[in-house]
């Protein structure tokens, strides 16, 4: 029977991979994962960046350790996920979060800005989750594991918004593919989920915000803010945890109202 006293959220024993952990929503939610107790790999381009993310978590008592990937390169994942476990152990909660966007209405957007965010935010969520529930299965049928994918969309899924035809297409795109690796993988103890945030103040988008347009936008939005980073963090700790254990195929919208 399970302890009610117990944390629900505790993640001791987990070995979490986080994408884009080298700033934004990746970064926090890397810090969360280790402050619950997971063992964190923070993977992103930016060593640097990594590095400094590693240095907080272990000041605040996690474990954590770096690699350098580019999730559109699938060589670049089968290197990320060997280096992961040959510090950890077998990655069992995927966090894919890594993700750019380019703005720029559809006559004037290039071949190459609509192929760059396909392929880091479609193709790249779809290599980071294939590399980890093949060594998840793998790792299965030697023990039983529990396992986890987390994508992360966007309110832009669905709802149209000038010079993101790309952004959104590559965003519904993953919401679709997660429904299919969810019942694809459900007899193998790996849950996939979705979390779609609404927009949140990042590295991504806080020069959009500090225009006039950017302002005007925000005062549209039904409680006239920015979400913060911190906003996702119970959405996070639900998906990761044991309490989502009967959650799978699941999109669960953060956005402050913005959509409603
Ligand atoms: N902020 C929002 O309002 C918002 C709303 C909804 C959804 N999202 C989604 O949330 C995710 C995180 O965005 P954010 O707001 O935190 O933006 P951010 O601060 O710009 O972070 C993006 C992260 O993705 C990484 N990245 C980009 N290309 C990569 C590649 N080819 N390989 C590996 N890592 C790569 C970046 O690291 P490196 O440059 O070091 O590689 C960075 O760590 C994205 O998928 C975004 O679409 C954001």
């Amino acid at each position: 029977m399970t302890d009610i006293l117990a944390d629900p959220f505790d993640l001791t024993g987990r070995i979490a991979l986080v994408t884009g952990a080298s700033s934004g929503l990746g970064a926090r939610f890397a810090r969360i994962l280790a402050r619950h107790g997971a063992k964190v790999v923070l993977a992103a381009r930016r060593l640097d960046r990594l590095d400094a993310v590693r240095n907080d978590i272990e000041r605040d008592g996690g474990q954590a350790s770096c690699v350098v990937l580019d999730v559109a390169d699938e060589h670049s994942l089968t290197a990320a996920f060997d280096a992961a476990e040959a510090v950890f152990g077998v990655v069992d909660t995927i966090i894919a979060n890594a993700g750019v966007s380019i703005s720029q209405r559809s006559i004037a957007m290039t071949t190459e800005q609509f192929d760059q965010q396909i392929a880091i935010n479609l193709r790249g969520p779809f290599l980071t989750a294939r590399e980890g529930a093949r060594r998840l299965v793998q790792a299965g049928s030697r023990e039983k594991r529990h396992g986890r994918i987390l994508f992360i969309t966007s309110i832009l899924a669905t709802a149209p918004e000038v010079g993101l035809a790309a952004y959104g297409a590559s965003k519904a795109g993953v919401a679709q593919m997660s429904r299919v690796m969810a019942l694809e993988l459900v007899r193998q103890g790996i849950n996939v989920n979705v979390i779609a945030p609404g927009y949140i103040e990042t590295e991504m988008n806080r020069d959009w915000f500090l225009t006039e347009s950017g302002a005007a936008q925000v005062a549209a939005f039904p409680r006239r803010r920015l979400m913060r980073e911190a906003d996702l963090d119970g959405a996070l700790l639900y998906f990761a945890s044991d309490l989502s254990r009967a959650v799978t195929g699941a999109m669960l919208t953060v956005d402050d109202g913005q959509s409603i």
